[in-house]
């Protein structure tokens, strides 16, 4: 099957250029100057499909390397499967996932690993690979380490949160760390002060101060900024490279500038909830409905200015890239279970379907620039987690995950039933992004035309990674 998509504007990280993508199979064959012809025959005549982008851009599929299908978490688990998870994923023009297999303490790594493996294989509508979650740094869950890069997974997630569940103590980390420096993995750090914040949870609690707001009163600022800054200073200590997952205080921001303008290979990304989204207005919604914005680390105060300055973390690379974290979970029977106690609310938002949208839309408003945008929803997390050159990337030889996207087109995001993802309500709905996803293209095969949907559960196909292409 050979495909054509004529008349767009290919964008990619560093430019744009009017050209013509020529996908042969799975992958893309050549990026052609318009109307190009192949010995003397028009190119568009030779095919079996054409896709007529004109007016159009023609970009690299998303990357969201932070998303939880199914992950047991708070009493419940997140509410989107691999199945119908990806699917949504596709519907907004995200062609690869990157979740994150768990391991707890007294279990096996493998054992982790392979229990993703079993719930992703054959359910997948996009490619997907997975970090490794180690929840508890042991003898073993360290020597089982050894083996992670040969299973293609190259980075892993400690948690500085969550005492009880996934939290791993300073010696825990430091260890961790020593390893991953001796194997060039990343070390994904979940940088909160789980053990402070648990003093104030309690605290609050005892004062009658149950409301969902009061889950970002506990989480403070200071308790980002501090962990952040002891994760950098471990990961100084023992070479370990550093990536920062969901960072949203601006104060967590400048340590990461502080450190990446010493050199070192410390790297953060934002999630599009702390772009938009506040503790004000969100979180401290009336009655029970700030529940739907419950995540870690919590949406933070609009007049502290911490929106306005993970954009300009953005700009000037302080952070590096934008995920989801999509973790969904219902209001009914889940984000319920916190009605009375938000320390009880299952923690997180599902925006896996609206990256590619809501990113847009920071173009649109004259954040970022259409480039960057690329950047930072694709290309940069194929460098970030070892799948560049295969990802991340319009050329010849890459798989062809391509998204058309429509600026004159118009998307109303999740009012009524109108998204994919499998919530019973949204964190986005009312959002109106001026752009709109067209086609998507996964490995060639058309996942989305106007037409509507025409993925199936098993295209996804897991990607092995290689290590991080984007250290310094
Ligand atoms: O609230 C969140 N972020 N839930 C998902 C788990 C995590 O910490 O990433
Ligand atoms: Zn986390
Ligand atoms: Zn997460
Ligand atoms: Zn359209």
């Amino acid at each position: 099957m050979t495909t054509l998509i004529t008349g767009g504007t290919v964008v990619s990280a560093t430019g744009r250029t009017q050209a013509d993508v020529l996908v042969d199979g799975e992958t893309i064959a050549a990026v052609l100057s318009p109307g190009s012809t192949l010995l003397g025959h028009d190119l568009a005549v030779g095919v079996d499909r054409v896709i007529d982008a004109t007016g159009k851009y023609v970009v690299p599929g998303g990357i969201d390397a932070h998303t939880h299908m199914e992950l047991p978490f708070g009493g419940t688990a997140a509410s989107d499967t691999f199945e119908t998870g990806t699917r949504a994923a596709a519907w907004g023009g995200t062609t690869t996932i990157v979740d994150f297999a768990v391991q707890r303490a007294g279990e096996r790594v493998q054992d982790g690993l392979a229990a993703w493996h079993a719930k992703a294989a054959g359910q997948c509508a996009v490619d997907y690979s997975f970090h490794q979650i180690i929840g508890g740094v042991d003898a073993d869950s360290l020597a089982a380490m050894d083996s992670l890069v040969d299973e293609g997974i190259t980075s892993f997630k400690l948690f500085m949160a969550y005492p009880g569940v996934f939290y791993s103590d300073d010696a825990q980390i430091l260890r961790a760390m020593q390893k991953s420096a001796d194997l060039g993995l990343l070390t994904m750090m979940h940088a909160e002060n789980g053990p402070a914040i648990d003093v104030l949870v309690e605290q609050l609690l005892a004062q009658g101060k149950t409301d969902p707001y009061y889950h970002g009163v506990a989480r403070a600022w200071q308790m980002e900024a501090e962990a952040t800054h002891r994760a950098i200073m471990l990961g100084h200590l023992t070479g370990a490279p550093l990536y920062v997952v969901h960072v949203s205080a601006k104060q967590a921001v400048e340590q990461l500038a502080i450190a990446r303008d010493r050199g070192q290979n410390v790297f953060g990304e934002t999630c599009p909830q702390y772009l938009y989204l506040s503790l004000e207005e969100h979180l401290g919604a009336p009655g029970f409905e700030g529940a739907k914005y419950v995540c870690s680390t919590p949406l933070r105060s609009r007049a502290e200015g911490h929106q306005d300055h993970m954009w300009q973390g953005l700009r000037t690379n302080d952070l590096q890239m934008v995920s989801t974290d999509h973790c969904p979970f219902c209001m009914k029977g889940q984000k319920e279970l916190g009605v009375g106690d938000f320390s009880k609310i299952p923690n997180g938002i599902g925006s896996v379907e609206h990256r590619m949208d809501l990113m847009y839309q920071g173009v649109v408003t004259g954040e970022i620039t259409l480039e960057r945008w690329v950047e930072i929803t694709s290309t940069t997390p194929a460098r970030m987690f070892g799948m560049y050159g295969r990802k991340g990337v319009i050329a010849p030889g890459a798989d062809a995950d391509v998204v058309v996207y429509d600026p004159q087109g118009h998307t109303s995001i999740g009012l009524g039933k109108t998204h994919h993802m499998s919530m019973d309500h949204s964190a986005w709905e009312g959002f109106e992004i001026d752009g709109h996803v067209d086609v998507v293209l996964s490995r060639g095969s058309v996942l989305v035309d106007e037409a509507g949907y025409h993925g199936r559960p098993g295209h996804g196909q897991f990607v092995k990674r290689g290590l991080s292409q984007y250290l310094i």
